[in-house]
């Protein structure tokens, strides 16, 4: 039997645990089983390698606690300075990002090819640090919203010139808000001035739908959720863990 598996803490509602086990079932993947891990402290991985696991992921709080533990560092992960996916090879762990990989593909497919605009990054976090690698990489120009000052824009700075708004066409949320129980959330921004040429990118991924990505619709603006990128980026743990 093959062990993959999920560290975090806690661990109650985790996609992965269910992505897995259907996968398995559905691809006919036999002896192979996605077990969670919810270790209290990071010091527990130590213990955990030594159990002949195949793969892990690895979530909050430990995305970045658990660099020093690992052998080695794709350059991704490196650069975004986050591991999400641990591969072991050999009695070695190196560590990789596959929210790049999730992100990068599916914000390929939904922005058209001769897109030539800037983006906006609302929130400052984990997922943020990632966008910005994808964006560098894709030569998409960028700036970032904070509720912090220091940042490029500050939310009331967006609200108090809405015009700011005609030069991103590209607006990704990597914060929380709007996601499930508390839907009727969304960044603050003028969103009066979305056009038919905006595309709203959202990590939120429940509901289906977000008031960000439902105030952007209202204006024409095209907009996607976060489950294209939640599913493309298991898909790449998958393949990372079974390279050969
Ligand atoms: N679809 C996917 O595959 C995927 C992958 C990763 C993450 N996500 C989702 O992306 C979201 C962010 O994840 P994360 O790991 O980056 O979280 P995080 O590290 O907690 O960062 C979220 C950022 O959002 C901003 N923020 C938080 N609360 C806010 C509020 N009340 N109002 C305005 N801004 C707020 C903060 O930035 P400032 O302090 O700068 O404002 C914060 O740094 C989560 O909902 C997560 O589920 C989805």
């Amino acid at each position: 039997m093959k062990t993959y598996g999920l560290i975090g803490y806690p661990l109650e509602h985790s996609f992965s645990g269910k992505y897995f086990a259907e996968k398995f079932k559905k691809e006919n993947i036999q002896n192979c089983e996605y077990r969670l891990f919810p270790i209290e402290n990071i010091q527990d991985f130590e213990n955990l390698k030594q159990q002949n696991i195949a793969g892990l992921n690895v979530t909050i709080p430990y995305k970045e606690q658990i660099i020093p533990y690992l052998d080695e560092l794709d350059e991704h992960a490196k650069a975004i300075g986050a591991v999400n996916v641990i591969q072991f090879n050999n009695g070695k762990s190196k560590g990789f990002n596959s929210d790049y990989y999730g992100f990068k593909d599916s914000l390929l497919s939904f922005l058209p090819t001769e897109f030539n605009s800037k983006a906006l990054i609302l929130g400052t976090g984990g997922a943020s640090k990632a966008i910005k690698k994808v964006l560098i990489d894709l030569s998409i120009p960028f700036k970032v919203a904070s509720r912090k000052e220091g940042f490029d824009f500050t939310y009331d700075e967006l609200n108090s010139k809405p015009e700011v708004l005609s030069d991103y066409h590209l607006i990704i949320n990597t914060t929380p808000l709007g996601t499930y129980p508390k839907v009727e959330e969304k960044p603050d921004l003028p969103y009066q001035a979305l056009t038919e040429n905006h595309f709203l990118y959202d990590l939120v991924y429940n509901p289906s739908e977000t008031a960000f990505m439902k105030a952007g619709s209202a204006k024409g603006a095209k907009t996607i959720n976060g489950l294209e990128m939640l599913v493309g980026q298991a898909e790449k743990s998958w393949e990372i863990w079974n390279r050969k």
